[in-house]
């Protein structure tokens, strides 16, 4: 049988959140009900589980959908309370995130900050193997400042009982640009014993026809914030036109500023809200729409 090739909507705090994914399941769910969306990353805070990370997996918005909540801890403690409460919510799988470059959680050792500690890496490797009903996967870099790092945890890696590592070709300190160490990237997922999600400026359907020769899954972030249909586009064989694309942006938008009319209190919560979105609108839209998205969050 040929192996399955893998759809992912990547975590972004305050972009794909419930509201916002539960109207691009609804519009673009058809037909790809496999497509997998992760939760941004649920944290501890002040010694408990933050209870609105929590809200963004357990909301009723999510019924239906493929979702993975994502960790993001710096010791087996953290990571201990985090699983335990996700797997009392329903949780059968988690995501456990060893990439964000955010420096103040880097420096306290979260995220990509973790890759500097194999000994709470291996802690928690082990920790794993007393949680059978869940199903693990990690998202990384290659490394904080350099891509060797990635390297030499292939082997603690391999170790884990895990369904796949998604690789963003960075490390830390470049954060969401510059090159893709696609060379380094190479030799860290010909090592690696998992299926391996690709991760990292894709942006169109081509890429992820290429990628299909290489990787096991995308996972896919700020390209399908402008390019809703992405995955739409890539399982029909068809690109949309320029126009429907745009118009898929806008009614995505559209949508979920009125799922997030019923849960904010008011326009100016409303307005925050909608307008990181425009950040991502696609380069083709009229520059006057996207200004004025940006200035009043709306549609
Ligand atoms: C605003 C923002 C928020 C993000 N939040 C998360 C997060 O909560 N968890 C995570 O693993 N990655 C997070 N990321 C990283 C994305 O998941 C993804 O790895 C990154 O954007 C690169 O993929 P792309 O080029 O497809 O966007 C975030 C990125 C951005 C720009």
């Amino acid at each position: 049988m040929e192996k399955e090739f893998k759809l992912m909507v990547a975590p972004m705090q305050g972009l794909t959140e419930a509201a916002w994914r539960s109207v691009h399941f609804r519009l673009f769910g058809e037909g790809q009900r496999d497509v997998e969306y992760f939760t941004p990353f649920i944290r501890v805070e002040k010694g408990e589980v933050r209870a609105r990370d929590l809200r963004d997996f357990t909301s009723g918005l999510n019924v239906g959908m493929r979702l993975t909540p994502q960790i993001i801890f710096r010791d087996v403690e953290e990571w201990r309370m985090l699983v335990e409460t996700l797997a009392t919510n329903g949780a059968e799988r988690i995501d456990l995130n060893m990439g964000c470059p955010f420096v103040p959680q880097v420096r306290k050792g979260r995220g990509a900050g973790i890759l500097n500690y194999p000994d709470k890496i291996a802690q928690i490797a082990n920790e794993m193997t007393h949680y059978t009903d869940i199903q693990f996967s990690v998202k990384m870099r290659l490394g904080v400042d350099d891509p060797g790092e990635a390297l030499a945890l292939v082997e603690l890696l391999n170790e884990m009982p895990l369904r796949h590592v998604t690789v963003h070709p960075r490390t830390a300190k470049q954060q969401y640009k510059g090159n893709l160490l696609l060379e380094d990237m190479k030799a860290f997922s010909s090592k690696l014993r998992h299926p391996v999600i690709f991760n990292g400026e894709i942006s169109t359907p081509m890429q992820i026809e290429e990628l299909a020769q290489r990787y096991d899954g995308v996972m896919i972030g700020r390209g399908i914030l402008a390019r809703p249909s992405l995955f739409a586009e890539y399982r029909s064989g068809r690109e949309w036109s320029v126009k429907d694309r745009e118009e898929a942006f806008l009614s995505l938008l559209r949508n979920t500023s009125s799922v997030l009319e019923d849960i904010l209190c008011g326009s100016a919560q409303l307005r925050d809200k909608m307008k990181p979105y425009w950040e991502y609108a696609p380069a083709t839209l009229d520059k006057k729409i996207v200004k004025q998205g940006k200035k009043s969050g709306s549609v």
